[in-house]
């Protein structure tokens, strides 16, 4: 059974035209250099206790290969000792004892597997793994980081939706770096009381 305190949050970082990567999966345009004299610096201190409450993640198998590619390249692995769940119907190698792959239902494996196990669950994309968590139902909350550029055309942030998903704006925050946090939950949800977490870009 779902601990009624479980949260699971869909996070990703997006062009203001709502695209996560271009077409052919480059996120280069993630490194932008704006200047917003009015936002709010991003304290290191609070982003590793942010982090730190992050229980497990959820990615689709092509998240995990840009997460792969990172690493060769000596970029690091963005999701520390988490438990890192990957969607993938592949046999795709696996890095650490960290990550395990799953294939199959994935509402689940939310609900049957990672809600009694872990309070706060983040799917970290991408836009076909979000949607999907949208479309199940799954997702409590989205943080939205928009960044101060547009790209024209690429992965959307939610693929193929079939419906419209009425939204609660929580909390929103402008950084130094011109990016805006925004955090939606989902209205009519089991969880729309939300959480008072902070806001991270
Ligand atoms: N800007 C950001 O914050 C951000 C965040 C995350 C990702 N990205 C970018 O977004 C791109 C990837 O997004 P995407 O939408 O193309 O793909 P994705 O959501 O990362 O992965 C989709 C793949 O996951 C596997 N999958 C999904 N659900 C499954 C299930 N229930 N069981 C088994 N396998 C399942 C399938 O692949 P197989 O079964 O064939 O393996 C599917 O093609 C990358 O370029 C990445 O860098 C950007």
């Amino acid at each position: 059974m779902a601990q009624p305190e479980s949260h699971v949050t869909i996070h990703m970082a997006a062009s203001l035209d709502g695209f996560i990567a271009r077409k052919d999966g480059r996120v280069d345009w993630l490194d932008t250099s704006d200047e917003f004299a009015g936002g709010d610096t991003m304290d290191p201190g609070f982003v590793e206790a942010f982090l730190e409450m992050i229980d497990c993640y959820v990615m689709g198998s092509r998240t995990y290969e840009t997460a792969l590619h990172f690493e060769s390249q000596g970029l690091g692995w963005s999701y520390g000792e988490k438990p890192t769940f990957v969607l993938t119907s592949r046999g795709l190698p696996r890095i650490r004892d960290t990550v395990e792959f799953y294939s199959g239902d994935l509402k689940q494996l939310v609900n049957g597997r990672l809600r009694p196990a872990y309070r706060t669950i983040w799917f970290v994309g991408g836009g076909m793994v979000s949607a999907e968590c949208l479309r199940l139902g799954l997702a409590d909350d989205i943080r939205y980081s928009i960044l101060p550029i547009l790209i024209g055309e690429g992965i959307p942030f939610f693929e193929g939706l079939d419906r419209d998903i009425a939204l609660h704006l929580a909390e929103a925050k402008a950084y130094k770096s011109g990016i805006v946090e925004l955090r939606y939950e989902l209205r009519g949800h089991r969880s729309s009381v939300g959480s008072d977490s902070g806001t991270l870009p």
